[in-house]
């Protein structure tokens, strides 16, 4: 059974996606990482050189091939489950786990390494807040419609717990 991580930016996935696949002995993707690999060129290069619509294709493209893994975790895009039909697909195909913050804790750690997501890396401290804001305003009706949503707190031992306990679960 594949479980797809969702979430939005900056929630974990790939890293504690990344742990618990080692602990579990499962193979792990990053739809992002997949994404780079073919196509020779970096998440931000895709969005300054092609744009966002063209990025949206080829991670809906690379969703689309995980059909072919069997049992393994799949870290998503934080915007892929909200375009393309990303979302149904994902609950047809695997077991969907959503990574959700308090607001507040995840606004104050994306700020932070926002200069690593282009969505938020040209704007300004109140510029990201609104972004981030609006973002996720339309973003989680869609990541709740997750099979299980973990609320997770942003400390990394207990939030990988949690993760574990989930895995254990499905598996
Ligand atoms: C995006 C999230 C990024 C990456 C791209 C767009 C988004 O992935 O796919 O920058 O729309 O939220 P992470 O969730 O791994 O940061």
């Amino acid at each position: 059974m594949r479980i797809y991580l969702l979430g939005f930016m900056g929630s974990g996935k790939s890293t504690l996606g990344q742990r618990i696949a080692a602990a579990f002995q499962v193979s792990f993707f990053d739809t992002d990482n997949v994404v780079e690999a073919h196509s020779g060129m970096t998440i931000s290069e895709i969005f300054s050189t092609y744009g966002e619509n063209y990025f949206r294709q080829l991670e809906a493209d690379i969703l689309r091939q995980t059909s072919f893994y069997s049992k393994s975790l799949i870290s998503t895009g934080g915007g892929l489950p909200c375009f393309d039909n990303n979302m149904e697909w994902m609950k047809e195909n695997g077991i969907t786990v959503y990574l959700q913050w308090p607001d507040d804790i995840l606004r104050q750690h994306l700020l932070q390494i926002r200069n690593t997501r282009p969505l938020l890396a040209q704007l300004t401290d109140k510029d990201a807040g609104e972004k981030i804001a609006d973002l996720l305003s339309i973003r989680k009706p869609i990541y709740e419609q997750s099979s299980i949503t973990l609320e997770l707190t942003g400390d990394m031992e207990y939030d990988y717990n949690l993760l574990e306990k989930a895995c254990k679960y499905v598996w």
